[in-house]
């Protein structure tokens, strides 16, 4: 058991990829605190955890909530091994057609809420220890109305090298995990409410070279490889999980010449 004994913090547990690496964090031996802002979805991915979850609802967007979910880390954990910055939210924010309030929403979670919930962890973790990112390969791509998500997820790849840099000397590794287009709720809300997996799939697929979306298992095995002890000489680095998408676009069937 890789995470037997140690303590890790799932931000955006309840959902997704969030919640597809703390059923792994705790099937692996770890206890593993879970944050989201709905309480409903909260409960029901705890119950489903079991005893080595502990839910809290945090809306990170707000400083003192963040503040609030370290406290109570503190009083049920007493300290953190890992912490995997998973939560974030896509949006459109096309050329022509944004207010600077639905720009800066994006930013405040997916980026200021990252840095504040690394900022906050630091106290209550020690050598050894482990930080996750979660980043996108829209950090890269061009895709239309995405300026804001992208520019997100491109800050958290250049802050986790920053984050690296600047803990070395405390033993506390940082890395992130890529992913491309993942089979995950994220696909379903807010803008795209009214979608579904199947039909996202099915329009994205041909543009990735394995032919489909990763699942949300895929992507957390990458994230806890890297949170633990096998990765001890890692740091700085990205793990990419997405089908070949940005490595190998010409393999995709989109592209491929039938011969
Ligand atoms: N799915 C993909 O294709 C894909 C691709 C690349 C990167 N990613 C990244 O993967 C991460 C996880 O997303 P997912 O795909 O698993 O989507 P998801 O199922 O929608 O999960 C998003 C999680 O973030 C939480 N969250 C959002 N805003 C929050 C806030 N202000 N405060 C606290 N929690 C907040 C949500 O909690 P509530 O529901 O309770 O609000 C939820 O648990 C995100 O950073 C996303 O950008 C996903």
């Amino acid at each position: 058991m890789r995470f037997t004994g140690k303590t890790a913090l799932v931000t955006g547990g309840n959902s997704g990829i969030g919640f597809a690496a703390a059923q792994l964090f705790i099937a692996d031996g770890g206890r593993v605190a879970i944050t989201g802002r709905d309480r409903a979805k909260l409960d029901n991915a705890v119950a489903e955890l079991g005893e080595n979850a502990l839910g809290i609802v945090a809306d990170l967007d707000d400083p003192n909530a963040i503040d609030a979910m370290f406290k109570q880390i503190q009083d049920s954990f007493g300290s953190l091994d890992i912490v995997f910055a998973n939560a974030g939210i896509s949006g459109p924010t096309p050329l022509g057609g944004t207010t600077a309030a639905a720009f800066e929403a994006i930013l405040r979670t997916n980026l200021t809420a990252v840095f504040l919930t690394v900022q906050g962890a630091l106290p209550l973790m020690s050598e050894g220890g482990s930080i996750v990112l979660n980043g996108s390969v829209m950090r890269q791509l061009g895709s239309p109305g995405s300026a804001a998500y992208s520019a997100t997820k491109a800050g958290v790849t250049g802050m986790a090298k920053v984050f690296a840099s600047e803990l070395v000397g405390r033993g506390i590794r940082v890395n992130t995990v890529i992913p491309g287009g993942t089979r995950t709720p994220i696909w379903t809300r807010g803008a795209r409410a009214g979608a579904t997996l199947d039909g996202t799939e099915e329009a994205l697929s041909p543009s990735i070279p394995l032919g489909r979306l990763a699942t949300p298992e895929e992507v957390a095995k990458a994230a806890l490889f890297l949170a633990s002890d096998d990765a001890a000489g890692i740091t700085a680095a990205e793990i990419v999980v997405d089908g070949g998408t940005t490595g190998a676009p010409w393999g995709a069937a989109l592209y491929r010449r039938k011969s």
